[in-house]
């Protein structure tokens, strides 16, 4: 794998084998001596414009637990502030020896940007850019289900027959739009659920059925709830209700909590906005996977980095001399 820029571009086969990667890599982080010595030598650049904790935190984790060197860099306090721009940015970085770079950007397609204009010769992994995509939260999204399902018999297998219910604000979400392309190539059925005026105008390419009546959807009986945060700072000129009516109609409370299937999880990709699509009952219950999700995350992202930078065809599992 060279770069991983989407999930729109993944393949099944290229998803299964991240998400089979991070099941050896979850394995390697159950063991007392967590540390892998697989990437020594190699250098990850965190690239972050826009503020982040679970991504930049876990790709920091994941780097390290890899033998990687990481260098953070964050927009704030940096020359970007003087006018620098991403090329320079990311070429000074690359200067200092990086291997990869993960990058969170504000514009929809700097990181393809990055990875595509031979500014720079280093692998490119999109930790979320704009309101484009997110691929590695809807892989470590895809990674949870799959783990709930599945259990320890989760390799291999993909999520047909599984029922997922996206619910908020779609139109701003790159996490929504890297979870439809992921999750629908790897079997699953998604629903969306959002007021008619936080979904993208054009969505006739995507593989979604779209409903704007959420006890309707959880009447459904989803198998995960995935509850969007609400992007107060991206709502620009789309008509937003009021918080009240939108955690009226849309949130997530302990009336819709009870309702759904004894086996169906809530998920939420962070940070919540408690109390507005998803109340602190929810958040906390023994369905929520929230911070499974986070923990998850490193193994998934451990995975994307391995397959990114060790160009080996044997995971970790497969070839033990590199498991330390
Ligand atoms: N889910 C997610 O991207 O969280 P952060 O913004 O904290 O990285």
């Amino acid at each position: 794998m060279r770069h991983l820029l989407d999930t729109q571009t993944l393949s099944r086969e290229e998803a299964l084998r991240i998400l089979d990667v991070a099941e050896d890599m979850a394995d390697t982080q159950r063991r007392e001596v967590k540390k892998l010595p697989t990437l020594r030598g190699k250098t990850v650049v965190n690239l972050f414009f826009e503020d982040s904790t679970r991504t930049r935190i876990s790709f920091e984790a994941a780097a390290k637990r890899l033998s990687a060197d990481v260098i953070n860099f964050s927009a704030k306090g940096s020359s970007v502030s003087k006018g620098e721009s991403l090329q320079d940015t990311a070429q000074t970085l690359q200067a200092m020896g990086a291997d990869a770079v993960v990058i969170r950007h504000g514009a929809s397609g700097a990181p393809r940007t990055l990875a595509t204009s031979g500014w720079i010769s280093a692998g490119v992994v999109n930790a979320g850019d704009g309101t484009h995509e997110h691929p590695t939260q809807a892989l470590l999204d895809a990674f949870t289900i799959r783990k709930r399902r599945f259990g320890d018999h989760s390799r291999g297998r993909d999520l047909a027959d599984v029922k997922v219910t996206i619910v908020g604000d779609v139109l701003h979400s790159r996490v929504a739009r890297s979870n439809v392309w992921l999750l629908t190539r790897l079997g699953a059925k998604v629903t969306l659920v959002s007021p008619p005026t936080l979904v993208p105008q054009d969505m006739s390419n995507w593989p979604v059925d779209v409903v704007y009546d959420l006890d309707e959807a959880i009447a459904a009986g989803p198998d995960a709830l995935m509850m969007l945060r609400i992007q107060l700072e991206r709502m620009n000129a789309a008509y937003f209700p009021t918080e009240r009516e939108y955690s009226r109609r849309w949130g997530l409370d302990a009336r819709r909590l009870q309702a759904l299937g004894a086996d169906s999880i809530v998920m939420h990709p962070g940070p919540m906005n408690r109390g507005l699509e998803i109340s602190a009952e929810a958040a906390d219950s023994p369905r929520s996977t929230v911070l499974e999700q986070v923990a998850n995350g490193v193994s998934v992202r451990m995975a994307a980095l391995y397959l990114l930078l060790a160009g080996a065809e044997r995971t970790p599992a497969e070839n033990p001399s590199a498991a330390g």
